[in-house]
């Protein structure tokens, strides 16, 4: 049996997709460094600001509806994440929250206590925990693979210690799609009572999310990589977060989580598109659930809905993804930076065009309406330090959404050969 994705109905839901560039149908492929939104998600955001517009705890209709938006909100980022709704705080950001996190680490650490990064994280997931070393620690980060970009598991192991109090770890590569197999890491950081943290934004559009599963005490991810507003969320485990003594303003109704994470007033209008964005991947589900039964057992609700929109979202990008590598690949010029095919991945697509900047490629698709990333995305150490892609602009990166079709993914190949063959 075959996926039966229904791409018209998903892609008639994006307003911004029926936008021209020089007489061509824009192709959305910038979708890591943030998705398009359909109309129902601009449309809860209108409603709220319209007619729910408040602030929350008064005793009036609107403050009362806030809340019951609020309280919305975090239960439907729970079911996206697997978790309950009192573990879903939001900010600002990915980069916002973790440095809130960070901050309120720093507090119990001491000097010579040890943290662990990456090479290949983007540096939401770097710099807060960078930082930590004004405050004593030492930091410390995982390499890469030059060939496979993959995370080395043998130097992560060499890196931990009784020392390592923190583990930031990256679940999928912004800049090659690599996914890497956080549990093991997770597992093996709680050995030895380290605090760990998975950077899920890259991976949050693609694939499902179960944060008990994989079992870490924070995971980050933001709203606008998968059709919502620009928001951060953060999944804070109870018995982690309880413990720890967060940056917050003096007050008593604010001293439990999830709202010990949070500052200031929060963002309700975008929290509230936030949860019809859930809706939206669960209304795909819903059309799904039948084809991925196995994979969705001892699920209900509307958990379910999004892990069957979540599994139905990962075949169709990946039918699309497997065409789109296949016809680079087949271009001289072209070198591709994704892991071999047996490693797991997102649709993500990276490249490079031999003796040219990346910018310049990216230009020449722009002209012609296809929306591409290049550069290093803030992925700075793995495409600047370990791949030494500086020089020459970076990575070209194609991104892969539900509302993408196998007919733009054509039209782009052919954009590309064509700046090759000039
Ligand atoms: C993998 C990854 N981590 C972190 C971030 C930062 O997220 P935010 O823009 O919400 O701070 C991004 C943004 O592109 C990202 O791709």
């Amino acid at each position: 049996m075959k996926l039966n994705f229904d791409y018209n109905s998903v892609k008639a839901q994006f307003p911004a997709v029926n936008r021209k560039v020089n007489g061509n149908p824009c192709i959305y492929l910038d979708g890591p460094g943030g998705t398009q939104v359909p109309q129902r998600v601009v449309d809860k955001i209108s409603e709220y600001l319209l007619h729910h517009n408040a602030n929350a705890h008064g005793c009036y209709v609107t403050s009362i509806e806030t809340e019951h938006i609020m309280e919305n909100g975090r239960e439907a980022v729970a079911d996206f994440l697997g978790c309950e709704k009192d573990e879903v705080a939001f900010g600002e950001s990915t980069t916002g929250n973790n440095f809130k996190l960070a901050f309120a680490l720093a507090r119990d650490l001491k000097p010579g206590d040890e943290v662990i990064i990456t090479d290949i994280d983007h540096e939401g997931n770097r710099s807060p925990w960078k930082l930590l070393a004004d405050f004593g620690a030492v930091i410390k980060s995982v390499k890469v693979d030059k060939k496979t970009f993959t995370l080395s598991f043998d130097d992560y192991k060499e890196k931990l210690s009784s020392k390592t109090k923190v583990v930031a770890i990256n679940w999928a590569s912004n800049a090659t799609g690599t996914i890497t197999d956080v549990k093991k890491y997770i597992d093996l950081a709680h050995e030895v009572g380290a605090i760990t943290i998975v950077d899920a934004v890259h991976y949050a559009p693609h694939k499902p999310i179960d944060v008990k599963a994989i079992g870490t005490d924070f995971l980050v991810c933001s709203a606008y990589k998968f059709f919502g507003p620009h928001l951060g969320v953060i999944y804070t485990k109870k018995e982690t977060i309880s413990k720890i003594r967060t940056i917050r303003v003096d007050a008593y109704d604010n001293t439990e989580p999830p709202e010990k994470f949070e500052t200031g007033t929060p963002n309700f209008e975008l929290i509230s598109g936030t949860a019809e964005a859930v809706e939206f991947i669960a209304d795909i589900g819903k059309n799904h659930a039948d084809y991925f039964k196995d994979q969705l057992k001892g699920l209900a609700g509307r958990r379910k809905n999004i892990v069957a929109g979540m599994l139905a979202i990962d075949e169709y990008e990946e039918e699309m993804s497997l065409v789109l590598k296949n016809g680079l690949e087949e271009i001289p010029e072209v070198t591709l930076y994704c892991p071999p095919s047996d490693e797991p991945k997102t649709s993500t697509v990276s490249f490079t065009v031999k003796g040219k900047n990346a910018n310049d490629v990216a230009k020449f698709l722009a002209d012609k309406g296809i929306f591409v990333w290049d550069g290093d995305f803030y992925a700075i150490e793995i495409i600047n330090n370990v791949l030494k892609l500086e020089d020459q602009g970076g990575l070209i990166r194609l991104g892969l959404a539900p509302y993408n079709t196998m007919d733009e993914i054509h039209k782009t190949i052919h954009a590309v050969k064509e700046y090759c063959s000039l």
